[in-house]
């Protein structure tokens, strides 16, 4: 393709993706599969490595997201971004209302009020120049902020470039919000990880905006909506009149948002959201009331921090009394001590409470915590019930203060607490269950060796069977060991405190046991970022893995080196880089890779195990459709070990395109033009002469 070519077919995608992302996140309408739409982003991906220099800054591929952006430049606003007056009073509200109806009843208007949601995240300042967006800032001191431009382009829900006819310069102030999936999730793989969990959707909607790497950021599926349109000679009348514009240029904007002409509308709004506000997939914490009008709102003015057309009414905290009935204290993956109330149920919110976090020790202490004490209980951002006070009138006379245990209740071990720290950890890393099995769940999960097969409580029942004690011990598992395994296990998520315990079952039958096997001898393929990240060092996360892995190269590089050399990597501070040394000082595990490297596991960046023919040396060849034996990377991967280039589009050049299941009908027709050979999977597999790994059974075992 020349790059002529490229341009128009890069044209071509990005509008075509554009429109596929306004169908699915804005109208929540799919016009196609998501497979179909992986394809289009593919070849625009493939075409922009390509042709590096066609590749635009608002193309739809800067949504996965990539570039550094370690340093956040302060921008000034041009216009301030003023806060709202805040009210938990039912009656200030009338006052707002009637005050400002008076106002201007002076001039013998009529007022609209705009009822809308106040969501509860992380204000931001986009501009759009020419339709294209150019800049986003937090709100910072109101006066200037954060240029976080290249975090909010991850956004889905935050167009890049804008549809149908729009103002040249204007500025779209909405709100950067973490919905409660993307916040559990979060939570779930940060517990994993062993670092400190977010107290709510906005503190982790604020720490995702300001990360470092924009594909972190991405990782977090953050969302938006958007509320007020600012810009010089407004070309519409109203406030929802310019909600409605900005809809139709791709925005995301609430479909909650009421024209009130009474109080009683407003109320009604107001009193609607407080009992449904549960049931959204995201935080609010309160209603925002504003003038409609644009001209009234040039009559009402500002104040120097708020605006005179608009309040915001803020729901008050459901709180609830129960009794604390005892505390567990629970052992993460990394050893912390987390103590957890568990109380008499009590409904909150629209759920039945049982159990409540308690921080740590130092928590215990100042809430002067006893047994059978009776608690105030909330929901600290609307999620995770929280204990904030004692009613000490109930307490019995002769009631127990609560404790802070001293030995790991798992293995018994002392207790430690670093300097600095709240958290009380188990020092028996080694030996300690909890922390032993959360390191082999973190082991075989998804993002690292996804060993799939073994999840779901399996290796629980392994662990319990006394069949593994480490990681490692897991590729010494056979058929003859598995098979037959039972027991019935209690699913209780560290994590989700609202839980309830279930129990189920979990049986090692044949099906299970050779799919446990094969996914043991595939994982030997994991490359080697994935098998750093796997080996689950402390505060060494996905991402972090991939960069020293490239940079060192090798396993050894990374062993050998000193917490200095190690903090050369770019990401790696000095705490990870302390926690990668005090990782490979303890012998046992220098003992547990060693024995990985003999099982055959990648310790090497991009190298392969196997010296494998180059049979393609040479050829250009085209992949299309899916694959029974690869994913679509396993076989580019497969093409390049074999000497081969994979290129994304056919041309006369093309030697070859190897066709799976699905194969896009334009790309058959244009090698049918062209001359260009067709191959099946099963072709391609007999020409490289190779045995896919899928395919090996757990004899080796
Ligand atoms: S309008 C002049 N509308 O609440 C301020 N703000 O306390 C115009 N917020 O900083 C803001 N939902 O971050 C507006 N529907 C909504 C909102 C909203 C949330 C936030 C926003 C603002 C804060 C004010």
């Amino acid at each position: 393709m020349n790059i002529d070519e490229a341009k128009k077919r890069i044209a071509e995608l990005s509008e075509l993706i554009d429109i596929h992302n306004y169908n699915y996140y804005i109208l929540s309408q799919p016009t196609i599969s998501d497979y179909d739409f992986d394809m289009l982003m593919n070849e625009l991906i493939e075409l922009e490595k390509e042709f590096p220099e066609l590749a635009s800054p608002t193309s739809p591929t800067k949504r996965v997201g990539g570039d550094i952006t370690k340093l956040f430049p302060t921008v000034k606003h041009r216009y301030p971004m003023l806060s709202l007056a805040n009210s938990y009073n039912r009656d200030e509200i009338i006052d707002f209302i009637n005050r400002t109806k008076k106002l201007l009843d002076e001039n013998n208007e009529q007022v609209e009020f705009v009822c809308e949601l106040k969501f509860d995240g992380v204000s931001i300042s986009l501009t759009y120049e020419h339709g294209v967006l150019v800049r986003a800032v937090t709100r910072g001191d109101g006066a200037q902020g954060d240029d976080v431009t290249n975090n909010v382009k991850t956004i889905k829900t935050i167009p890049l470039n804008l549809r149908g006819s729009y103002p040249d310069f204007f500025e779209m102030r909405g709100e950067i919000i973490m919905p409660h999936e993307s916040f559990n999730r979060v939570n779930a793989e940060r517990d994993d990880l062993g670092l400190p969990l977010f107290a709510n959707c906005r503190n982790a909607a604020s720490g995702s905006l300001k990360l470092m790497f924009s594909k972190e950021t991405a990782n977090r599926r953050l969302d938006n909506f958007c509320y007020y349109m600012m810009m010089d000679n407004i070309p519409y009348s109203s406030h929802y009149e310019s909600l409605m514009a900005a809809k139709n240029w791709g925005f995301n904007i609430s479909p909650h948002i009421k024209v009130c002409q009474t109080i009683g509308e407003i109320e009604d709004f107001i009193n609607y959201w407080d009992v449904n506000r549960k049931n959204l997939p995201f935080d609010i914490d309160g209603i925002v009331i504003k003038v409609n009008s644009f001209s009234q709102r040039d009559e009402l003015g500002l104040t120097s921090k708020s605006p005179r057309w608009a309040i915001a009414y803020k729901f008050k905290a459901e709180e609830v009394k129960t009794k604390l009935l005892s505390v567990d204290f629970q052992v993460g993956r990394h050893g912390t001590i987390t103590p957890v109330a568990n109380l008499e149920p009590v409904q909150l919110g629209g759920t039945t409470v049982k159990r409540a976090t308690l921080n740590n020790a130092d928590f215990i202490k100042q809430l002067d915590l006893h047994y059978d004490d009776t608690v105030v209980v909330i929901k600290g951002g609307e999620i995770i019930p929280k204990i904030i006070g004692i009613d000490t009138d109930l307490r019995k006379p002769d009631s127990q203060e609560v404790e802070f245990i001293k030995r790991c209740p798992k293995c018994g071990a002392e207790l430690i607490k670093n300097e600095g720290e709240a958290a009380w950890r188990c020092p028996n890393t080694i030996g300690c269950p909890p922390q032993i099995k959360g390191r082999i769940e973190h082991f075989i999960g998804r993002k690292a060796m996804n060993i799939e097969s073994l999840g779901e409580g399996k290796v629980e029942v392994i662990f319990d069977n006394h069949l593994i004690n480490s990681y490692a011990d897991l590729y010494d598992l056979t058929y003859d060991k598995l098979y037959g395994l039972e027991k019935i296990i209690v699913v209780d998520d560290e994590y989700s405190l609202m839980n309830e315990s279930v129990t189920k079952k979990v049986s090692f039958k044949e099906k299970t046991v050779t799919n446990i096997l094969n996914s043991l001898i595939k994982s030997r393929e994991v490359p080697f970022s994935r098998v750093l990240f796997a080996l689950g060092i402390k505060e060494v996360g996905e991402v972090t893995a991939k960069i020293i892995a490239n940079t060192m190269g090798n396993i050894d590089a990374i062993m050998n080196a000193s917490v200095e050399e190690l903090q050369e990597i770019n990401t790696v501070g000095p705490t990870i880089a302390q926690n990668i040394r005090d990782f490979f000082d303890d012998e046992r595990n220098i003992q547990i890779v060693n024995r990985l490297r003999e099982f055959g596991l990648q310790f090497e960046q991009e190298k392969k195990t196997v010296s494998e023919n180059q049979v393609l040396d040479g050829k250009s060849i085209v992949v299309s459709g899916v694959f029974t034996n690869f994913s679509r990377d396993e076989i580019k991967q497969v093409i390049e070990n074999h000497g081969g280039k994979n290129v994304s589009s056919i041309s006369s050049k093309t030697d070859f395109v190897v066709a799976g299941e699905k194969m896009g009908p334009e790309k058959k027709k244009k090698a049918e033009s062209l001359g260009v050979k067709i191959l099946t999977e099963t072709e391609f597999i007999e020409m490289i002469g190779y045995t896919p790994q899928t395919k090996s059974t757990g004899t080796l075992f």
